[in-house]
């Protein structure tokens, strides 16, 4: 990869302007939490980072398929099992969904294991009379209305590194000690799913999966020796927007004496932090991770073109991955420009969407929420725009959980209703699909990709 300017280091970020940064009250306690973060072991390797990139590759040359999924904010109070293996569970059902109907590799990326810090589109908010500071995000503060829970606290730092080193224990023993193992596919279907039209319908793909390992198993193709049937990699991403956390687990790997943020896998720039000269942008151009940006409606073909220059100017493949977050009105209109731009300046990103941030209202009676129709409706614009100039619409990026709450309206059997979004409604942040929600966007997107 390129050699950013000699200047470049972890914390050379810190002579730009970085946004959506919060302002600690308590700079002694600031240091111990970051002095903490420098002496703790990496969360993840180098060459896991590479293995990555390599897979991505794939992606942006239309050899594979990116699903990238995970909560819009991850929460200190729910750190428990069945939370991840959940969550986990469809994300294993919509893959095996997706390849099986495309018959191509799919690339499994979470938002999991440090997915805690949020930019806010105000500093503060009012409740019940009060002007607060606004909730950032469980590693910067809690999302209870007293001004003392609001007040940026960076031990909260080092509580998000433990639980993301807790939490990522958890998906490497689940997802290489047996519970991803393909024989099992009919198990990852939840007793709550299986009921409905989409959990039957899975239920008849896992059942066509099981004849085609024992058709593969009568030609006497050894099974039990393939470790890709038995394990699959996983691999870990967040917004990696607060810079204090990331900076100290940036480590040089021994090996190649490269920079890797080892916060995580893959990291991504947001919508609100990507401007090309910005603290975010110059934190990234050093580490070698794949990585990420968000574009939005107000992305233009010369903004996205800088942030290929500044993040890839290599042009090395499946290290930057474009993720347009459009809305599904006018994705066709705004994207376009900008995939002609990237492709003819020869620049291999992977395509992908997310349907989900431009699409975001409030009911009458103010809860926010999204619809299936129009998250479904954004992921076509986007096949359709990809198609259309050429390039390989490589994967969504999704907001979900394992469970089975009403936060996305509609959907397909059973869809979620105005007046149940009370139901159920957890997150902390956006609204998520739910179990039963995504496995049907799943086979929405395998029937989309057949019509390649
Ligand atoms: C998010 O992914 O939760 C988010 C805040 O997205 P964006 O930066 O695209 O608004
Ligand atoms: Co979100």
């Amino acid at each position: 990869m390129a050699v950013v300017g000699s200047t470049w280091s972890p914390s050379s970020w810190r002579g730009l302007p970085a946004f959506h940064q919060p302002e600690w009250p308590d700079h002694e306690e600031l240091a111990v939490a970051l002095a903490e973060l420098a002496r703790m072991p990496p969360l993840v390797f180098a060459g896991e980072a590479r293995a990555l990139r390599d897979a991505l590759a794939d992606v942006a040359a239309g050899r594979a398929f990116l699903l990238q999924a995970g909560d819009c904010a991850e929460s200190f109070h729910d750190p428990s099992a069945p939370t991840i293996r959940e969550k986990l569970k469809i994300l294993l059902q919509m893959a095996v969904v997706l390849m099986y109907g495309s018959t191509l590799p799919v690339v499994k990326v979470m938002r999991i294991a440090g997915q805690f810090a949020k930019p806010r589109s105000a500093p503060t908010e009012w409740v019940d009379g009060v002007e607060l500071p606004s909730f950032l995000g469980h590693m910067i503060n809690g999302e209870e209305p007293t001004s003392e829970a609001r007040t940026p606290d960076p031990a909260r730092m080092v509580r998000a590194y433990h639980q993301s080193a807790a939490t990522l224990n958890l998906l490497r023993a689940f997802t290489k000690g047996g519970f991803a193992d393909l024989t099992r596919v009919h198990e990852w279907n939840q007793a709550f799913v299986a009921d409905s039209a989409e959990g039957q319908r899975y239920e008849r793909t896992a059942t066509e999966i099981e004849r085609a390992l024992r058709f593969m198993a009568a030609c006497g193709i050894d099974l039990a020796s393939e470790r890709q049937l038995h394990e699959v990699d996983v691999w870990t991403s967040h917004e990696a927007l607060l810079l204090d956390y990331e900076e100290p687990l940036t480590r040089k790997d021994s090996t190649t004496g490269d920079w890797y943020d080892c916060s995580a896998h893959f990291i991504w720039i947001g919508e609100r932090t990507r401007q090309p000269e910005g603290a975010h942008a110059e934190f990234f151009a050093g580490v070698h991770n794949p990585v990420g940006v968000k574009l939005g409606p107000t992305a233009t073909a010369e903004d996205a073109l800088a942030l290929c220059e500044r993040l890839n100017p290599d042009r090395v493949p499946g290290r930057l991955t474009l993720i347009a977050r459009m809305g599904a009105d006018r994705v066709g209109e705004l994207l376009a420009p900008i995939v002609r731009a990237v492709r003819d300046a020869g620049h291999p990103v992977v395509w992908v969407c997310d349907p989900m941030h431009a699409n975001s209202f409030r009911t009458a009676s103010g809860v926010k929420t999204r619809h299936f129709d129009t998250i479904m409706a954004e992921i076509e614009g986007f096949f359709a725009c990809c198609r259309a100039e050429g390039v390989w619409p490589g994967g969504v990026h999704l907001e979900y959980t394992g469970e089975d709450v009403t936060e996305c309206l509609g959907g397909p059997s059973g869809a979620v209703l105005e007046d149940q979004l009370s139901h159920r409604y957890e997150t902390l942040c956006d609204p998520r699909l739910n179990a039963r929600q995504s496995l049907d966007v799943a086979f929405r997107l395998a029937e989309l990709m057949r019509r390649a």
